[in-house]
């Protein structure tokens, strides 16, 4: 019945969810085994709270996800990967990438994309 399945979908992320809400409230630290920086500065704690709230969606590995091959990249260490510009990725989240992630262009005020972007640092 897919009516069930939506519902079970639904219901597992709602679940999923409240493990990771805690542990971003403790401070960065481990949630579903990635290991994120430590939370330091008032912007890294705003950007922490923007990512999960506009990010997490995709953004989080779920084991429900890998198998149904639908979890985007955790975006850990992003930041240290070689080919990786402040610049590109500030476009990227505006910009979005057609039919796969949405444009956030019209969502951030700048200094909350400042915030998120010195969040991704520590990721
Ligand atoms: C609806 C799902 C969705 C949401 C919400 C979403 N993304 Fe994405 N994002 C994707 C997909 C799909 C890709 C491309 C595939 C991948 O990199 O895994 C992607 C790629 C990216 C990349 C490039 C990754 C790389 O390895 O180069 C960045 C950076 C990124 N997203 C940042 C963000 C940020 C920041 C947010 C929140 C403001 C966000 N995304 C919200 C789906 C999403």
């Amino acid at each position: 019945m897919p009516g069930r399945l939506v519902f079970r979908l639904l219901l597992f992320s709602v679940l999923a969810s409240v493990p990771i809400g805690l542990a971003a409230q403790e401070g960065g630290g481990s949630a579903l085994g990635v290991t994120v920086g430590k939370l330091e500065t008032d912007e890294q704690k705003r950007g922490d709270a923007v990512f999960h709230k506009n990010c997490h969606l995709c953004h989080i590995s779920t084991a429900q996800k890998r198998e149904l091959k639908i979890n985007a990249d955790e975006l850990v260490g992003l930041f240290k990967r070689p080919n990786t510009s402040e610049r590109a990725v500030r476009e990227l989240i505006q910009e979005g990438i057609p039919k796969r992630m949405p444009s956030f262009r019209y969502n951030f005020t700048a200094a909350e994309l400042d915030d998120l972007i010195a969040y991704l640092k520590i990721r």
